[in-house]
């Protein structure tokens, strides 16, 4: 069996996944057009020749810029039926979707449009393919702490609607100058509320945002975590506490986090104890989905199929399922 064919078959969870990062340029398109809005590109394939980043912020850039022609809850269902369907082809049982209303509210977007069409489309889905999934709204951290809570507060009146989907929240957009400690309030009002926790740190700002991100945040789940391995100290208790880090390599290489991916620290990660996943962040800007980060993974770092299966494990095991699903994927 070929390795691609190997890497479907691996029943896997996807735990870090923008779903604003799944328009594709041929979506972001026919949605422009749908709604009437001029974009700033004469074509897709324009557009994608743009997806040249020299850092995380050059790609924010582009990508709320392409977010912008989400308007309608169809919109948003359309975006993520379409993320769901290529999930389902790559094997994925499970994904737990991040979203950003941060960016579709300042624009007028209202919070309710964006968790209906998202929410139909993984209720249907889950009908029609069996995959499941769940939400964790992400708040921007370059927006302020109040922009945050009165995002929170918008949306709880909606929690009861979409109990059996939206289970955590995230923090995402741009890391450096925005600490983990901007959000301890956010987060710790959201503890008290029973969410799921995760947040973005160690992708672009050091060891350090990984830490606080633990301590002051609480987060059980690190979303990237690479740049933890520069403290030996901080790497030693995730391992110990067997912290699941959401890594994703293809990202990593078009963010300029790591120069090739021969380069990437995941297969020593790996090797070190560490509880590592293998996502794809962005897909539609990164040049692949999560079967193809696995794939170009392996190549890039001899991964053996014994790995491969492990980091599948791990996905389900690092999940926010109940236990006795997780049984059934393992
Ligand atoms: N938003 C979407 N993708 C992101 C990433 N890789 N880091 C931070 N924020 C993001
Ligand atoms: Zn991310």
């Amino acid at each position: 069996q070929d390795l691609s064919g190997f890497i479907a078959g691996l029943p896997k969870a996807e735990l870090h996944l923008h779903i604003e990062g799944t328009l594709e340029p041929e979506l972001i398109f026919a949605l422009a057009k749908r709604n009437g809005i001029a974009l700033p590109y004469p074509s897709e394939q324009a557009l994608r020749e743009a997806y040249a980043f020299t850092d995380l912020q050059s790609f924010l850039d582009l990508y709320y810029a392409g977010a912008g022609v989400l308007i309608t809850e169809q919109d948003f269902y359309d975006m993520t039926a379409a993320y769901l369907q290529r999930a389902h082809a790559d094997g994925v049982c499970h994904a737990e979707i991040m979203f950003d209303p941060q960016t579709h509210t300042a624009r007028g977007v209202a919070i309710e449009t964006v968790f209906a069409g998202i929410a139909r489309a993984l209720r249907d889905a889950r009908n029609d393919t069996g995959i499941t999934g769940y939400l964790l709204m992400s708040f921007l951290r370059h927006l302020s702490e109040q922009d945050a809570f009165d995002t929170l507060q918008a949306a709880l009146p909606l929690r009861a609607q979409y109990e059996d989907l939206w289970l955590g929240i995230g923090l995402d957009s741009a890391e450096r100058g925005n600490p983990p400690e901007k959000f301890a309030r956010v987060y710790q009002r959201c503890r008290e509320l029973g969410f799921r926790l995760v947040a973005h740190a160690g992708e672009e700002g050091p060891p350090a945002y990984v830490r606080d991100a633990l301590d002051l945040l609480h987060a059980e789940r690190i979303d990237h975590g690479v740049r933890a391995e520069e403290d030996p100290v901080l790497m030693q208790r995730l391992i110990a506490e067997q912290t699941p880090l959401t890594v994703c390599p293809l990202s990593n290489l078009k963010l300029r986090v790591v120069d090739d991916l021969g380069q990437h620290n995941l297969a020593r990660l790996l090797r070190s104890g560490a509880m590592v996943t293998v996502n794809s962040d962005d897909p539609a800007y990164f040049g692949g989905y999560v079967g193809q980060n696995y794939l170009e993974s392996a190549l890039a770092l001899d991964l053996s199929r014994a790995e491969l299966a492990a980091i599948a494990g791990n996905s389900i095991t690092a999940s926010f399922l109940p236990d006795a699903e997780k049984d059934k994927l393992h």
